[in-house]
């Protein structure tokens, strides 16, 4: 198959969908892989990598979805590149397809076919395409906590780990799936005394089976929460209701209970925040103030890490990505509920039903169409 690497040109995104090593693991199926000029620079990987690795190296974007069979990107195409994505196209990235109904109108029209990434499904409900973000946010939401902790950055000037004798700082996190779980590992790490809350008892049991002597369990409800605020310095936000907005677990007249100087960090703010003062910021201006309290709410924490994140997004897509370039992706989605759950939009029509519901569009049974794929192709 031949695939196509475009930089991203979405505004402040750093990744790039494919590192030396996958462009090496395609070459070795007998792929062609071509990476746009400088589309991992910003992830710290030169041309010249990539040209070792086996990939050739492109000029534009343009010529780069011209000739590609299998578009994979890191972010949702933007309007510009649109016109550039041909009928039949694989386009293998994040779509999140319910949060813009131009785009998703864009890619019927294009009759492209989109496997998001965010839909890849395992039989357990997980989301393998979503897990190693979530486990780069929650490891830099205490690297952050920790720094906004200080006194030049309006924190209550108080170090994780204290020093002997002087007690160390109390981190509360609410929510112990992924984000939980390593953000937890971090502040224990570091010397913390670590409380996470979490509704699923049998979640609390693994955690405090797992999680060293400086982490205890509780179970979250709102009268243990306005318990643990008075006496937390840094609070982070990491709970996930699928599919719904992220509950107020913090209020605002819970600020008042709290030190001068705590922070929060406000992980779930893409899915609208479990901190009622939640509004979302930027790497740029991470940070704003409100009763003393120091509010971190950046949406997409993982793009300060480019590396980091392009490396843990590309451990975890390429295998996918190989079986769609090995089998095409009818095979390939056939062979594997997991991929056939990632499809979204296929030559025109919608098959994912959350994308139907979210903009009242007719729905398409993706296996029925899968079926009628697959007479058509001699595999
Ligand atoms: N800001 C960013 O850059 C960024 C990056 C990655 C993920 N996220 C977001 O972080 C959030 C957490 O993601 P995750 O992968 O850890 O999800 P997850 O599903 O692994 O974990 C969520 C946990 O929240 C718990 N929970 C639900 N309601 C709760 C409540 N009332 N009190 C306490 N716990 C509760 C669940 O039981 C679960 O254990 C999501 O909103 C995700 O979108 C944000």
């Amino acid at each position: 198959m031949v695939i196509g690497v475009p930089k991203e040109i979405k505004n402040n995104e750093n990744r790039v969908a494919l590192t030396p090593a996958g462009v090496a693991e395609f070459r070795r199926y007998g792929h062609t892989v071509y990476v746009q000029v400088n589309a991992g620079v910003e992830s710290g990987f030169e041309d010249e990598e990539y040209i070792d690795a086996g990939a050739i190296m492109l000029p534009t974007i343009e010529e780069v979805y011209g000739i590609s069979e299998m578009i994979m990107k890191v972010k949702e195409p933007i309007a510009s590149e649109y016109e550039l994505i041909k009928e039949d196209q694989l386009l293998f990235t994040y779509f999140h397809f319910a949060s813009s109904e131009e785009l998703t109108h864009a890619m019927i029209d294009r009759k492209a076919v989109c496997l998001a990434y965010e839909t890849v499904e395992k039989t357990d409900r997980s989301l393998p395409l979503l897990i190693p973000m979530s486990e780069v946010a929650g490891r830099m939401a205490v690297q952050e906590g920790a720094k906004y902790l200080e006194k030049p950055q309006k924190g209550r000037g108080i170090l994780l780990g204290g020093v002997p004798g002087v007690k160390p700082a109390h981190v509360l996190i609410l929510g112990g799936g992924i984000v939980g779980t390593q953000a937890a590992k971090m502040a224990a790490g570091l010397g913390a005394h670590v409380t996470i809350m979490d509704i699923s008892l049998p979640r609390l049991r693994y955690l405090s089976d797992i999680m060293p002597e400086n982490v205890d369990t509780l179970m979250s409800n709102e009268y243990s929460i306005r318990e643990a605020v008075k006496t937390s310095d840094l609070i982070i936000g990491a709970v996930l209701i699928p599919g719904a907005k992220a509950p107020h677990l913090i209020t605002r007249d819970m600020l008042k209970l709290m030190r001068a100087g705590t922070v929060l960090v406000d992980v779930a703010v893409d899915q609208g925040g479990c901190i009622e003062t939640c509004v979302p910021t930027t790497h740029e201006n991470p940070t704003y103030v409100i009763d003393n309290v120091v509010h971190y709410c950046v949406a997409n924490m993982p793009g300060a890490v480019p590396y980091t994140s392009t490396v843990a997004l590309t451990n975890a897509t390429l295998t996918y990505a190989l079986q769609l370039a090995n089998k095409g992706w009818q095979k390939a989605c056939l062979d594997n509920d997991e991929l056939k759950r990632g499809l979204n939009v296929v030559n025109g029509k919608i098959v994912y039903k959350g994308v139907a519901d979210a903009f009242g569009l007719p729905l398409e049974d993706v296996t029925e169409l899968l079926k009628k794929e697959e007479e058509q192709i001699d595999f």
